[in-house]
């Protein structure tokens, strides 16, 4: 039987708190290993699930074979930046055009760091691709760190690994790649180690972490995707419907928080003595934060999984009167009164 390496976080919490049994079709936007996916399905859901990464889609697929065939879970192989394109045609075929729960889980999953092989571990020897989308779709890392600028690395490591020692990190990458250029996860590690300040090797984390996490932001284009598919998937939500995200840095979080604090500000515009329910124009759509502030992992599933210690989840909810219809959706302009 094949390993799980992932342990979902915030798992209970989600069950407990947020997903009700009145939410039936649950859309998991990062399936990984499928551990907050298979929890939806023993629930009863129905799950449509999103994964980047073809090869540990086919290890989730094969484990949640059974769902595939009771026709309880549809799983596609693709960035979730292109939901509503995907989304549109499954939601049909169910008869469909609302989903009552999203979960986006971001940032890769244990099975990266343990078994793809494509060098996104600074503790590992391996080639140094961290790519999430099919090999030679996507400039890799390798290609990165040997042919970029000294002030472009420099950029990327402060920019998405808030690296204080980014312009001292890029220097001795130029330093080392004019003799050997980099092949492998290793000799980067070893060489930010070399480079960094003799207190910054004596810390909690080890000194490349924010490199190697700059890098993996920069070769998949993360945080890009994020705010798009937040905005298409509050379009898709049911009466009571939660939109739900878990951040694990605060460059994700930031755009997390501002897309939802888009959406609650809209429910200034909404009076709901007006005669006339106002328009999608008119900015109708009624959403709330279900928490002010994040909800963190306890201190017990800290304990137990390494991974949660950074996880924050915020909660959107759609408590609209006036939803969209269909065509609305794609056009994004003809009102329409919903009657659940
Ligand atoms: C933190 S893991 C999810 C773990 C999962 N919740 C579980 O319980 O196993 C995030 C997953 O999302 C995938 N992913 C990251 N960005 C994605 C994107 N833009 N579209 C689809 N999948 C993505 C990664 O490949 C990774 O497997």
């Amino acid at each position: 039987m094949a390993t799980i390496y992932h342990t979902p976080v915030l798992l209970e919490y989600i069950l407990e708190n947020l997903l009700s049994s009145g939410h039936s079709l649950v859309v998991d936007a990062t399936l990984g290993e499928g551990g907050h996916s298979e929890a939806f399905l023993r629930q009863g859901k129905t799950v449509i699930a999103f994964e980047r990464d073809g090869v540990l889609l086919q290890k989730t697929k094969a484990r949640l074979a059974s769902y595939i065939e009771e026709a309880k879970l549809y799983i596609i192989h693709g960035n979730f930046v292109d939901l509503e394109q995907h989304l549109a045609d499954i939601l049909a075929g169910l008869g469909k055009t609302r989903v009552d729960f999203f979960l986006f889980d971001l940032g890769i999953s244990k099975y990266h760091y343990f078994e793809s092989g494509n060098g996104f571990s600074f503790n590992k020897d391996e080639p140094l691709l961290m790519t999430l989308d099919a090999p030679g779709s996507q400039r890799n890392a390798q290609q990165i760190i040997n042919e970029s600028s000294q002030e472009k690395l420099a950029q990327i490591f402060s920019e998405f690994g808030e690296e204080t020692h980014a312009l001292r990190y890029a220097t001795a990458i130029l330093k080392q790649r004019r003799s050997m250029p980099f092949r492998s996860s290793k000799q980067l590690a070893e060489c930010l180690w070399q480079a960094a300040p003799r207190y910054a090797r004596h810390k909690r984390i080890h000194p490349a972490t924010k490199t190697f996490q700059a890098l993996r932001i920069t070769v998949n284009q993360e945080l890009t995707c994020i705010e798009p598919a937040l905005l298409a998937s509050a379009k898709r939500l049911s009466l009571g419907g939660r939109l739900c995200v878990i951040s694990y840095h605060s460059l994700e979080d930031r755009i997390v928080k501002k897309t939802f604090k888009q959406h609650v500000r809209k429910n200034e515009n909404y009076n709901k003595y007006a005669k006339q329910q106002p328009t999608e124009n008119q900015n109708t759509r009624i959403y709330s934060l279900v928490n002010k502030k994040t909800v963190k992992p306890s201190h017990a599933e800290c304990l137990s999984n390494k991974a949660a210690r950074s996880a924050k989840l915020r909660t959107l909810q759609h408590n609209s009167a006036a939803i969209l219809s269909e065509s609305a959706i794609k056009t994004h302009q003809t009102p329409y009164k919903h009657s659940i």
